[in-house]
């Protein structure tokens, strides 16, 4: 199997242990499967039951699983709650961490650096402690403490690196650059999408059906192009007529999608971004942000800011009605409110992606 440089073309096996092609440019795993329903493992109970339309290479997997995936979907009156806290490390992020160490497993890695604003972080190290593999997250300053906690619970060493959420990514690439240390990046590492598409897969196993509507956050992307590579496989396999219509949801401190889409660019807009509540999506230079533009035109994807003033209020209303998760999450729920009116938005699949107990 091989990916392909989003810039030039070039392509490489994936047992590479090069985070992105020489000439800069990110990898792209352009794995096409067709699902049908007799090919869903049932023996499984976790996210790999769907194995077989994973790009994963062998059954580590098998080994590396802490259970992830197959949550539930709570109705609430228009609104449907993917329970995505109720996870190993209570968010989504189990999701991709357990289909990209279960990759690293698979070739051999020893040890990963990684760097996160602390729920990807909490994953990476916690599906590389069920592996045996070594484990360095760097997290920004002002990350929660209790995020913090949980990753070194782990084994995991913790770097605190002072300045921005990409300051500290810059930092991570380079020690993984200097050291010759495996970068388990959930961003810039395509396996972790082929963990983050079985949200999709599962909604449509536990409904049959895709709402019509779905709200998703995103900073770097990752649960937004695991569900956009889910919906075009469910619509390759003709299981579904047409794509639902996708809310892309970003903080109004950090928006540099939500700009860029509203000005017609193919990049991520330059922003200077200011502080956040929904510190999960404050990313003023996601990665992927072309390629996230190019899903947004493909399939008329409408980003969304929400207010930082609603982002508290949104919180104590999910937790009012006992669900209890953190900022980003609520981000979600407040962009909901803010805007369903002006976009008469009906039924709606929105993801509880992470827990309020983590947070700040
Ligand atoms: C709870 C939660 N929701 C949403 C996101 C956004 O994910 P992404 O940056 O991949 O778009 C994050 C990222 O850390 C998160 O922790
Ligand atoms: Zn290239």
């Amino acid at each position: 199997m091989k990916y392909r440089c989003g810039k030039c073309g070039h392509e490489e096996e994936v047992s590479t242990k090069s985070f992105q092609c020489e000439c800069g440019g990110l990898w792209i795993l352009e794995y096409e499967p067709i699902l049908k329903k007799e090919d869903i493992d049932r023996n499984v109970w976790n996210q790999f039951r769907y194995h077989r339309f994973m790009a994963l290479e062998g059954e580590e997997w098998r080994e590396v699983t802490l259970g992830e995936g197959k949550t539930d979907i709570v109705k609430d009156g228009d609104l449907l709650f993917k329970m995505d806290y109720m996870m190993p490390t209570l968010s989504f992020k189990d999701r991709g961490a357990a289909a990209l160490i279960a990759h690293c497993k698979r070739l051999g890695i020893e040890e990963v650096i990684q760097d996160s604003s602390g729920n990807a972080g909490n994953s990476i190290a916690a599906y590389a402690a069920k592996a045996g593999i070594q484990c360095n997250i760097f997290v920004p300053e002002g990350t929660s403490p209790k995020k913090i906690e949980m990753i070194e619970s782990h084994g995991a060493k913790v770097d605190i690196i002072p300045g921005s959420r990409d300051h500290c990514a810059e930092a991570a690439r380079e020690k993984a650059e200097k050291e010759q240390i495996f970068y388990a990046s959930h961003v810039y590492n395509p396996f972790f999408y082929e963990g983050t598409k079985t949200y999709i897969y599962e909604v449509f196993e536990q409904l049959k059906r895709i709402p019509d509507n779905i709200m998703i956050p995103v900073g770097n992307g990752t649960l937004f192009l695991g569900i956009m590579k889910g919906l075009e496989d469910l619509k390759r396999s003709s299981l579904i007529e047409k794509m639902p219509k996708i809310y892309a949801v970003q903080s109004e401190g950090c928006n540099p999608l939500e700009r860029a889409a509203k000005e017609g660019l193919n990049a991520p807009a330059k922003i200077i971004p200011k502080k956040t509540k929904a510190e999960g999506i404050a990313i003023g230079i996601p990665l992927r942000g072309e390629e996230i533009l190019k899903y947004a035109k493909k399939h008329q994807v409408q980003f969304l800011t929400v207010s930082e003033n609603i982002i508290g209020k949104a919180q104590s209303l999910l937790a009012q009605k006992g669900t209890y998760t953190e900022p980003t999450t609520a981000a979600v729920y407040g962009a909901y409110l803010e805007h369903q009116k002006e976009f008469e938005i009906g039924e709606c699949l929105i993801s509880l992606c992470g827990a309020g107990l983590k947070g700040k």
